[in-house]
């Protein structure tokens, strides 16, 4: 459990004087100048291992916390090659790219993600008895009750909450008005990811859903390279992240221990977690992991879903046509005067006909992922040594594989930074698309992830005129790109893209 007195610790670190943090941060530096310089290993030019990345071991890896995307670019351009290592201090990091290197990456069962994740990402602070004594073994049982919350009776009992919060959330929006979509839809996707993978102790209280958010909000922002290179090191961001993973550990046991203790039994996926009899640990670990892992990626994917399709009025009108095409067949107009709310209108639509009939809101999903999902796919190399492209991954190793080596090449996408649903769907390589993962490592949350983001987006569609803005209220040219070098939301340059909407009245 969490170790009793970390808090008052932490307090009376973040308290401490401007002087002894700054005794502390020399310290710091020294050790990583020490340790850094040590651990660089280009003497031997071994000619089985990847290329080192030239330059200083410690200033040319400042840009893979700050621009990753860039940074792993100017790797490729700078060496040459296809696969170049550089070290995280005393940890070894090759980055792969082209299709041999694909598939050894996504078939070896020796490359580990738990284990590549938890280092490399350095998002969630390792505190002992809540994220870091997540072994495989409860691992593997998140990953089955995450599927059995998307099973089709409890993912069909979902489409109703999902719809309903979103009208209440869309509804707080009033009749008109310009945001920026990086806040507001990812709001929107935190409230109906804490809908479907928590409780509704939670999900029902929007003060509690904003203050888990921003907590989350903090695990990201305070990611820096101090925390991923010395996560043993009680620095300031560390501590505010320990501090932010301990109010979010407290928040979600509060509303198990109220759950159980009210012996109200409830449809939620917490109610199935306590129905199995689970530990606790993996019931706050469920909820925990699974909230930042399905928010972020949903919510990304949602703001720029619907920015795309802002600044694409051919494909808005195809996807608007599609959901007015299921409303007419499986929501017909009713003969009493009330007229529904746009929620209760869509959720007479069938879990099926969602998943089977949306070929539409599928491309568009499928491209959106492609153009604006900036992952690096992170493994360490478990054993034994591997090769690839005739260079040696030595066993222990970390490996990356950035989705821009096939999302953003022009061979396989021409003109890959367009936003065009209706490429031909099969490229001719070996994982030419892998905006679900590949291999051995498919997301697990995917059916879940789809269904909510057809669900948001028919909501908005229908219940939304929009266009996309700059901060001056004219539509940008050209429009927004996503931007790789942001690794969590993709977000665009701040004040760079709105979407200014109005509430349409469409027949129901
Ligand atoms: C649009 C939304 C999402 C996208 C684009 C997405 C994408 C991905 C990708 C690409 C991977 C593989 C990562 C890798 O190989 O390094 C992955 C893995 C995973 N995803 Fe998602 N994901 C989404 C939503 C979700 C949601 C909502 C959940 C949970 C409810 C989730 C749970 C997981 C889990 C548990 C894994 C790890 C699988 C494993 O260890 O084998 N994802 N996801």
């Amino acid at each position: 459990m969490y170790t009793v007195g970390l808090q008052s610790a932490a307090d009376a670190f973040l308290l401490a004087s401007l002087q002894a943090q700054l005794v502390i941060a020399l310290v710091l530096l020294f050790i990583i100048i020490v340790f850094g310089i040590g651990a660089h290993k280009d003497d031997g030019h071994d000619e089985n291992s990847p290329v080192f990345l030239p330059g200083h071991p410690l200033l040319s890896i400042v840009p893979f916390f700050r621009k990753r995307f860039d940074f792993l670019n100017s790797g490729f351009r700078i060496t040459g090659q296809s696969l170049f290592q550089f070290n995280l201090l005393r940890d070894t990091v090759v980055v792969v790219s082209g299709e041999s290197a694909r598939k050894a990456f996504f078939a070896n069962k020796g490359f580990d993600l738990t284990e590549g994740f938890k280092v490399l990402s350095g998002a969630i602070p390792m505190v002992r008895g809540v994220t870091s004594d997540l072994q495989t073994r409860r691992i593997a049982l998140i990953h089955k009750r995450l599927s059995a919350v998307q099973k089709n009776e409890p993912l069909n009992q979902l489409i109703v909450p999902i719809l309903e919060d979103t009208q209440r959330v869309m509804d707080s929006w009033g009749s008109s008005g310009t945001f920026d979509p990086f806040d507001k839809v990812y709001e929107l996707i935190f409230q109906t990811t804490v809908r479907s993978l928590s409780c509704a102790e939670l999900a029902d209280d929007p003060a509690i859903v904003a203050r888990l958010k921003k907590l989350y909000d903090k695990l990201d922002s305070g990611t820096t390279p101090a925390t991923v290179l010395l996560p043993w090191f009680p620095g300031p961001s560390m501590i505010k992240k320990l501090l932010a993973t301990k109010e979010i550990y407290d928040i979600v046991v509060r509303a198990i221990d109220a759950r159980i203790a009210s012996g109200i039994s409830r449809n939620d996926s917490l109610q199935m977690l306590l129905d199995a009899g689970d530990e606790k640990l993996v019931v706050v670990g469920f909820i925990m992991g699974l909230l930042i892992a399905g928010a972020r990626a949903t919510g990304t994917t949602a703001s720029w879903l619907i920015t795309f399709l802002g600044g694409h009025p051919d494909w808005r009108g195809k996807a608007t046509d599609e959901i007015k095409r299921l409303l007419e067949m499986y929501s017909p107009p009713e003969s009493t005067s009330a007229k529904p709310s746009l929620s209760s209108h869509l959720a007479s639509i069938p879990l099926e006909a969602w998943e089977a009939e949306t070929p539409v809101l599928d491309a568009i999903i499928h491209e959106t992922l492609r153009v604006a999902q900036p992952h690096t796919a992170m493994r360490r190399n478990l054993g034994p040594e591997v090769s690839i492209d005739a260079k040696t991954i030595p066993s222990g190793a970390y490996i990356m594989y950035p989705f821009s080596d096939v999302h953003l090449n022009p061979e396989l996408y021409p003109d890959p930074w367009k936003f065009d649903p209706g490429r031909k769907e099969e490229v001719q390589t070996a994982f030419g698309y892998v905006g679900w993962g590949g291999g051995k490592t498919i997301c697990l949350g995917q059916r879940l992830a789809k269904v909510e983001l057809k669900l948001i987006t028919s909501m908005f569609l229908l219940g939304f005129r929009y266009d996309v803005v700059d901060s001056t209220g004219k539509r940008p040219e050209p429009l927004p790109q996503p931007n790789w070098n942001d690794i969590l939301l993709c977000r665009p340059a701040k004040g760079s893209c709105y979407l200014k909407y109005e509430r349409s009245e469409l027949p129901l």
